[in-house]
C-alpha cells in the first residue's frame, strides 16, 4: 500500500490538469512530433492522471507502460478507457527499492506527476543518470516547491507552513525526501547530467467551489504539522478549526506551489 487512495488521486486530478504549465506540455508536444511511435514510462502512475491528461495532447502513436508499487491503483489505471492510438501496458514494481528493475531500452519519455518532492536527491541522481545513458527525454510535472498561501491569512498559516515542509522531507520510502527543494535539485542535476532543461510554475489555486479539495488538504497539512510539531498539536487544532470555518467563505483561497520540468538530452 502507498498511502494514496484512488478517492483522493481523483478528487485532485481537476485541479492537477488546471495547474499544468501549458507551454511545457506544448514544448512536449512540439518535441515528440514526428516520433513514429512514442515509448513512455510513468513513474508513480497511481490510476493514471498523467496518461489521462497527456495522451490526447501528444499528437502521435504511444505506448506507455504504468509504473507504480500499489496493485490496486494499477487494477485502476488498467479498468480504464484508452484513447486511440495509445497502448497500455501496468508494470508493479518497488521503485524505491529496485530502480535498476526499470528498463529503460528503447524508451524516449520517461515522465511522472507529484512524484518528485517523494523521492530522495541520491535517487533522483540515479535516475536521472539512467535516463542520460538511455537517452530519453523527462517530463515531470506537479513537483511541491513548499509554497503554500491561504486566503484570507490565518495568524498560524506560516507555522504550519513550516512544519509541513519539514514533513515533506522526511523519508516517504526513498530515503530522506526532496520534499520542496525538490524543483531545484532535479533542475540542478539534469544540467549537470548533459541535460537542457526548461521549468514553469504549474500551482494549484483552488478557490471556494472546490471546497472538498481544500478540506482534504486542510486534514492533511494538519496531520503532517502534528506530526512534526505535537508539542503544539492544541495550537494546530485551533487553527485548524478556525481555517474550516473560512473555507466556507466565498472568497476562500489556497495556493500551492508547483512546478513542471521538461528535459532533453542536450548534443555532445
Ligand atoms: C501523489 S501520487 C501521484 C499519482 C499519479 N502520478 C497522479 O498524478 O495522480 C504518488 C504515486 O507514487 C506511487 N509510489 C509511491 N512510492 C512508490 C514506490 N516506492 N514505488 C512505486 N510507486 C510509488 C504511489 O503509489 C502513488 O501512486
Amino acid at each position: 500500500m502507498s498511502g494514496f487512495s484512488a478517492d483522493w488521486l481523483a478528487l485532485r486530478e481537476p485541479a492537477d490538469a488546471r495547474a499544468r504549465a501549458p507551454e511545457l506540455t506544448k514544448r512536449l508536444a512540439a518535441f515528440c512530433a514526428g516520433k513514429q511511435k512514442l515509448r513512455i514510462l510513468d513513474l508513480g502512475s497511481g490510476t493514471g492522471s498523467n496518461l489521462r491528461f497527456l495522451a490526447p495532447r501528444l499528437k502521435v502513436a504511444q505506448s506507455w507502460t504504468l509504473v507504480d508499487h500499489d496493485e490496486a491503483l494499477l487494477e485502476r489505471a488498467a479498468a480504464n478507457e484508452v484513447p486511440a492510438g495509445v497502448e497500455i501496458a501496468c508494470r508493479q514494481l518497488d521503485l524505491a527499492k529496485d530502480l535498476a528493475g526499470l528498463d529503460l531500452s528503447g524508451i524516449d519519455l520517461v515522465t511522472g506527476s507529484a512524484l518528485m518532492d517523494l523521492v530522495s536527491a541520491d535517487w533522483f541522481d540515479r535516475l536521472a543518470a539512467a535516463c542520460r545513458a538511455a537517452g530519453c527525454a523527462v517530463f515531470f510535472v506537479l513537483t511541491y516547491d513548499g509554497v503554500m498561501e491561504f486566503r484570507p491569512t490565518e495568524r498560524l498559516d506560516g507555522l504550519v507552513r513550516e512544519l509541513f515542509n519539514r514533513h515533506q522531507g522526511e523519508d516517504k520510502g526513498f530515503g530522506p525526501a526532496l520534499g520542496p527543494e525538490a524543483p531545484k535539485h532535479m533542475a540542478r542535476a539534469l544540467i549537470a547530467k548533459g541535460f537542457r532543461v526548461e521549468t514553469a510554475p504549474s500551482d494549484w489555486v483552488i478557490e471556494a467551489g472546490e471546497r472538498k479539495l481544500q478540506l482534504a488538504l486542510l486534514e492533511g497539512f494538519l496531520a503532517a504539522a502534528e506530526e512534526i510539531g505535537p508539542a503544539r498539536a492544541e495550537e494546530l487544532r485551533d487553527w485548524a478549526a478556525r481555517r474550516r470555518r473560512l473555507a466556507t467563505r466565498a472568497d476562500a483561497r489556497l495556493r500551492v506551489g508547483h512546478e513542471d520540468l521538461f528535459a532533453f538530452p542536450s548534443e555532445g
